[in-house]
């Protein structure tokens, strides 16, 4: 049984696209709160190719960006593969150089991922597309895009980061409809604002952007990780000692939205917020909450896999229904092998809870599956070990250490950081 506090990292996705955002700067940008991961390092490594001096500092949790050096407009496909956010790079290029040669990031684990807003966005904005041999070139006509209007269907995170990116320095003034509301760019959207950048309608789905002919350098500190603070919310649920309160420290409780709140105290866990602590206590007995996925505020998809967990451990039958990403359910194969009663049926998860979970030898196929895979870990009989855990280190901060701190029997046997995603 788990107990004691635990302090909530940086958020991974929100860290990404303030890096990308330090590009467009000449002088030194620091960004604070970064969470130490393999994909901060990733992104770190796409970025110096540009020869922009990126210092990642795990220590002190930082990541400066110098772009004063920026002689190179190219992200190769050999570090792209390992990172689909790599792809910003394609945003910041543009509009800070007027141009980009960014490789294609091609599909990802659990299914197609394209990217076609991202570049029918630019397009709209008066960039020149062409692909050639899986890179996408892109250019702004006389070194810097007038701007335009462009509506995204459905909305997009990703898009909608790239298109900011490419669109603050642009010569004129753009329009995102059906913006991406997500907490990661908003806090993005307000770090390009604190340096210069002039947007309107930041929080809601309409985005005004007045293109500027420079933006500053400055400090800025990312938020917390809202995904990872679900998870351990989703931890303590399952593993924590009915009645005994487990803190989350460092918190930002508003960014997992209304419904993953409304839904996880409908489980019958208790939950309270203080400022950016909210303290955690499992019930006698989970009760099974049905979940859809979808845009934020929705049920984010980022901790569905995890709450297919949290059903196997109720007393009763539930569904996990995946609304944007219909074929994100690599997890089911494995989970059943620990013995959780899950059914894929079409884009939904149908989870018989009441069952014994048993350890077993499981293998990670992405960075959500596989932390599902270990709070399956936490309630399961006997060891389960699980294999290529470099995907969980895309995304969790120290994982098991601080599952050791709650109290969990919990070892890292083997390490291969840079071990390709397969
Ligand atoms: C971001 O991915 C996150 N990644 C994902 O987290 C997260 O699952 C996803 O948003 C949804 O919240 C990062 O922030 C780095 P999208 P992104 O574009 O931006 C469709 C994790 O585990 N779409 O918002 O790539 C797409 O197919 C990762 O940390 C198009 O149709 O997601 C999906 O249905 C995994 N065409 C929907 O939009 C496009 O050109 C939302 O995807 C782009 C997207």
């Amino acid at each position: 049984m788990l107990s004691g506090s635990v302090k909530i990292s940086g958020s991974k996705n929100t860290a990404l696209p303030l890096m990308a955002a330090g590009l467009l700067a000449d002088d030194p940008v620091t960004i604070t709160n970064i969470p130490s991961l393999r994909d901060i390092k990733t992104f770190a490594r796409v970025m110096s190719v540009t020869g922009a001096e990126v210092i990642h500092d795990p220590s002190s949790h930082s990541v400066t960006v110098n772009a004063g050096g920026l002689n190179r407009t190219e992200a190769p496909y050999e570090l792209v593969k390992r990172m689909r956010a790599s792809f910003y790079m394609l945003g910041a290029l543009l509009g800070r150089e007027g141009k980009a040669r960014v490789s294609l990031p091609g599909g990802c684990a659990w299914g197609p991922r394209p990217v076609g807003l991202h570049l029918d966005g630019m397009k709209a904005f008066g960039a020149q597309i062409e692909l050639d041999e899986g890179y996408v070139i892109a250019t702004a006509p006389g070194g810097r895009l007038p701007g335009g209007k462009f509506k995204m269907e459905p909305s997009s995170v990703g898009a909608t980061v790239n298109l900011l990116l490419a669109a603050v320095l642009a010569r004129g003034s753009s329009r995102i409809e059906n913006a991406a509301v997500e907490p990661d760019v908003v806090v993005f959207s307000e770090m390009l604002q604190n340096m210069g950048a002039q947007i309107s309608g930041i929080g809601t789905s309409t985005l005004e952007i007045q293109g500027v002919d420079s933006l500053a350098a400055i400090s800025f500190e990312n938020c917390a990780d809202r995904i990872e603070l679900g998870t351990f919310m989703i931890a303590v649920a399952i593993a924590g000692t009915p009645g005994q309160e487990i803190v989350l420290t460092h918190a930002k409780p508003d960014h997992l939205g209304s419904s993953f709140l409304d839904k996880f105290r409908a489980t019958g866990t208790k939950v309270e917020i203080d400022g950016n602590n909210v303290a955690v206590t499992a019930p006698e007995e989970l009760e099974p909450v049905n979940v859809v996925t979808d845009i934020y505020p929705g049920f984010p998809t980022d901790l569905q896999a995890q709450w297919t967990v949290l059903l196997a451990c109720t007393s009763g039958n539930g569904k996990v229904k995946e609304t944007i990403y219909p074929d994100r359910f690599k997890h089911i194969p494995e989970l059943r092998r620990m013995g959780i009663n899950a059914i894929v049926v079409g884009d939904e998860v149908v989870v018989e809870g009441g069952g014994k979970v048993q350890g077993a030898q499981v293998m990670s196929t992405d960075l959500r599956a596989s932390v599902s895979l270990v709070l399956a870990g936490l309630v399961a009989t006997g060891t389960t070990y699980v294999q290529r855990v470099y995907h969980l280190d895309r995304g969790y901060e120290d994982l098991e250490g601080k599952l050791i701190r709650l109290g969990a029997d919990v070892t890292r046997e083997r390490y291969d950081e840079w071990a390709d995603p397969e």
